[in-house]
């Protein structure tokens, strides 16, 4: 076996284990910043001076100076020799170590160049854009708000669709053949051959050692498909890659948080918003061993997926490919963007400021789970919620994890027991059968409650933040009276743009138009959407709170009223009216108490 043939088999272990895996499964590590630590394995220490690097592929002792990488440790801590230790490595993935006979050893070499030949045309590509025949693209680019700076970061270019790349490579040597296997020519059957990515805007993909492992080619215009992308090759296997891992890592590492999203432009605005730790699946959904790369930087990850059907199809995705593989301490978690917006979108929109609110304030995977579980059911029959409580612990036992599936049941039994109980189903069926024909009004009309500021202001901003909430609510509301006359104003012109435009749905459509009626923002001073988004975060919870606050004010107005109507009756001097007054108002609080306490 040649040695060099031996160097490159260890090259491609030391790329495919992680140093901390090696490690971590024979001592315990604990992440400090970029590194982990723990008492050294080769002498006897009290206090941590162990430390390993991911990145750098390798273990330091400062204590006694014991340092490696993987193949080293598995030596020393293991005693194997040094064809045993990375025999042991090579199993471990898989891989089997080759007699590297005098084909292979050609093979091999062939695969270490492969990675010059992914440079060439990256550089080739990087060229043809700042040349006239790349206008188009670097047009589109800057177009997209792209400068020259992160064209450089990210060595975006050109192919341009007169086989220029192939003529290129040809001319260093490489074979069609060569090509192909990379991906980079398509040789049809009796015709000639041709670069396989033409007139397309180019991004390259690289490993986490920056190495040029694949392209995704993006059109300029609206043709498809939007995205043409290199298909698996020897150095490619898009399962496992995460883009701009490469730079993502550190800049994770530093902010302790990593965004996992949806798409290569996205992880370039975020980077131009200065966002630098964002990462994407290549095309597909994300897999198992993109989430093991992810938790190799952070231990929850930020998936940020569009706030389209797609996006949340791509949330649900996950939570089945997560559950399988989640251990203490790891998890994921999810951000949702408004008005089916991506992130390039929303950035270029509100900014990052904003755009930090949204990752920061996340869903935990608990609550996603539960939601998709819940999602488009009924829950009305006990054999409805039976289903859904078989459905929800189906899924958790798909969790390996014993500790972790242990805390998911307690966890999932609690809120079965919370949410599933009686109460809310009444309130859900009740606001159904609103939302269809107009809620049968109160008995008595004649005395309208005054709403207190407090309670005014939290479902105006409830409507503000639902706002399929008004058709819903509007007739319950008939009832109250908005004090405050701030308040009320804004209550009626919110009342008047849902009736002008029924088809507003979200609080950034209604947001707009009141800044737009009231000729700026500063109605929001009137409302806490914030706050209330977050204790509510959906509308079956702010449904159940209205409800709530509603039956509260009912019930404290009806006390009043049947108070007075009492002092009335005790002072003699009544007539028939305001008996059948008393007795309308008891039979409505005995009504209102007898629904809420219906389940
Ligand atoms: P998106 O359609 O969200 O793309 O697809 P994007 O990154 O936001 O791009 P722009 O903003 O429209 O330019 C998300 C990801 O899905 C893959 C790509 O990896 C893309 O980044 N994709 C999409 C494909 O592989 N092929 C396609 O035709 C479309
Ligand atoms: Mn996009």
């Amino acid at each position: 076996m040649a040695s060099t043939d031996l160097q490159r088999f260890c090259d491609e272990l030391r790329a495919k284990i992680s140093i901390v895996d090696v490690v971590g499964s024979k001592i315990k590590l604990v992440r400090k910043g970029r590194e982990y630590m723990a008492c050294c394995p080769f002498h006897n220490e009290k206090t941590p001076s162990f430390t390993v690097n991911e990145a750098k592929g390798f273990y330091h002792c400062f204590g006694c100076g014991a340092h490696g990488d993987i193949i080293k440790f598995e030596m020393e801590a293991n005693g194997l020799s040094f064809i045993d230790a990375v025999e042991k490595l090579a199993h471990k993935v898989g891989m089997q170590l080759p007699k590297f006979s005098h084909e292979s050893k050609e093979e091999a070499e062939k695969k270490a160049s492969a990675y010059d030949i992914m440079e060439m045309a990256a550089k080739f590509f990087e060229k043809m854009l700042r040349l006239p025949i790349g206008r188009e693209g670097l047009d589109y680019l800057y177009a997209r708000g792209f400068d020259d700076a992160i064209i450089t970061k990210f060595r975006l270019g050109f192919a341009p669709g007169n086989n220029g790349l192939k003529a290129q490579l040809s001319s260093h040597g490489v074979s069609d053949k060569e090509m192909e296997e990379l991906g980079l020519l398509t040789i049809p059957e009796n015709k000639h051959p041709h670069d396989f990515f033409r007139n397309r805007v180019m991004i390259p993909i690289v490993d986490k050692r920056g190495r040029v492992i694949a392209f995704g080619g993006r059109v300029m215009d609206k043709s498809q498909p939007k995205y043409l992308n290199s298909p698996e090759t020897p150095v490619f296997n898009k399962r496992r890659v995460l883009y701009n891992l490469n730079y993502a890592r550190d800049k994770g590492f530093e902010a302790k948080r990593l965004i996992i999203c949806e798409g290569y432009m996205d992880v370039i605005a975020m980077d131009k918003y200065g966002i630098g730790y964002a990462v994407a699946p290549l095309g597909t959904a994300l897999t198992e061993d993109q989430i093991q790369e992810a938790w190799k930087v952070v231990n929850e990850p930020i998936c940020c997926f569009d706030g389209d059907l797609a996006g949340i199809r791509a949330a649900v995705r996950s939570v089945d490919r997560v559950l399988p593989i989640l251990k203490p301490g790891y998890s994921l978690q999810y951000a949702f963007l408004p008005d089916k917006q991506d992130p390039d979108e929303f950035l270029r929109a509100k900014g990052t400021e904003e755009f930090i609110k949204i990752i920061t304030d996340t869903m935990p995977l608990k609550d996603l789970l539960w939601r998709k579980n819940l999602e488009g059911k009924l829950l009305q029959t006990p054999e409805q919620k039976a289903r859904v409580e078989k459905d929800i612990k189906e899924e958790i036992a798909k969790i390996t994890d014993e500790t972790v599936r242990n805390y998911y049941i307690q966890e999932m039994k609690a809120k079965i027991y919370n949410e599933l109980r009686p109460q809310q189903v009444f309130f859900k069926k009740q606001n159904q059968e609103i939302s269809r024909k107009p809620q049968k009004k109160s008995m008595i009309k004649t005395v309208k409650t005054g709403l207190d500021d407090l309670v005014s202001r939290y479902v105006i901003s409830a409507l503000v933040c639902y706002p399929q909430l008004v058709d819903e609510y509007e007739e319950r509301l008939l009832n109250f009276v908005v004090k405050d006359p701030n308040l009320k104003k804004l209550y009626e012109t919110i009342l008047d743009i849902v009736h002008e435009e029924p088809e507003i749905k979200t609080e950034d459509e209604l947001g707009q138009r009141l800044d737009e009626k009231y000729g700026d923002a500063k109605w929001r001073q009137q409302v806490d959407l914030r706050i209330l988004k977050k204790q509510c975060p959906d509308i079956i919870k702010m449904r159940k709170d209205l409800d709530e606050r509603i039956i509260e004010v009912q019930l404290k107005q009806l006390d009043a009223d049947i108070r007075e109507c009492k002092r009335i009756l005790e002072s003699g001097n009544f007539d028939d009216e305001d008996y059948r007054r008393f007795e309308s108002l008891k039979k409505e609080r005995d009504t209102l108490i007898a629904e809420n306490e219906a389940f």
